[in-house]
């Protein structure tokens, strides 16, 4: 059984792309590790955050030990967006076992933190996020359920290829067909 500690270590440091978006300068990093833990924590206790996703907040990132736990927990894929040595977004990618949506077997978030978030960086850190994931993740669909007045995020999923499936009062759901979806691939049903 692979601890925390040593699942942070392992997963680390295999993908680090440099991010230049006008004046910015930004790097891309793929993994887990503790200082992220640590960084998302203080980031998720923002206003923005607590009003859009509350469980940042008061649960996955409520302390490092709680962070730790939610990575370990289920698969996840996470990538963050790192400016100088302050966090400005991350992204990350959760796979279930039975997927909540057909051929969609992972989900997607995303959060911009504050001096970093409204600044139109959100989409060229997502594109460049998903051609990695395709790249790895053989074009998987991912899907994202929203709130329904978030027009930032709607305005961005939307941009990023993600169509909504359902929509309902409070919460929209989307879908972004990966790569082999877009071919007409589709999964096997296990015999
Ligand atoms: C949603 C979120 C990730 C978007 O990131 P951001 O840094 O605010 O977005 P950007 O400045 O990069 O803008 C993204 C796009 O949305 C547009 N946009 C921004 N605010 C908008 C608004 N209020 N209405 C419509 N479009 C908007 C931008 O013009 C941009 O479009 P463009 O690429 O066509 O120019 C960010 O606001 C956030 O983390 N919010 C809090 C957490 C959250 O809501 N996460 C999503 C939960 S599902």
């Amino acid at each position: 059984m692979i601890s925390n500690s040593e699942r942070s270590e392992i997963s680390s440091s295999h993908f680090s792309r440099k991010l230049v978006i006008d004046d910015e300068r930004l790097r891309i990093l793929k993994g887990w590790h503790n200082t992220l833990a640590e960084q998302l924590v203080i980031a998720s206790g923002d206003d923005e955050i607590i009003k859009r996703t509350p469980r940042d907040h008061n649960e996955r990132f409520a302390s490092a030990e709680a962070a730790n736990e939610w990575y370990a927990r289920d698969e996840h894929i996470v990538y963050s967006l790192a400016q100088a040595a302050n966090l400005a977004g991350i992204i990350w990618f959760t796979k279930y076992d039975t997927p909540v949506i057909e051929n969609a077997d992972y989900t997607f978030a995303i959060r911009m933190y504050e001096g970093a978030r409204g600044k139109g960086l959100a989409g060229n850190f997502a594109r460049a996020v998903l051609l990695d994931f395709e790249a790895t993740e053989s074009g998987s669909d991912v899907w994202l359920e929203t709130d329904t007045d978030n027009d930032a995020a709607l305005h961005l999923y939307e941009s990023l290829g993600f169509a909504p499936i359902s929509s309902a009062k409070t919460r929209t759901k989307m879908v972004r067909p990966g790569v082999m979806s877009r071919l007409g691939y589709h999964h096997l049903e296990a015999e």
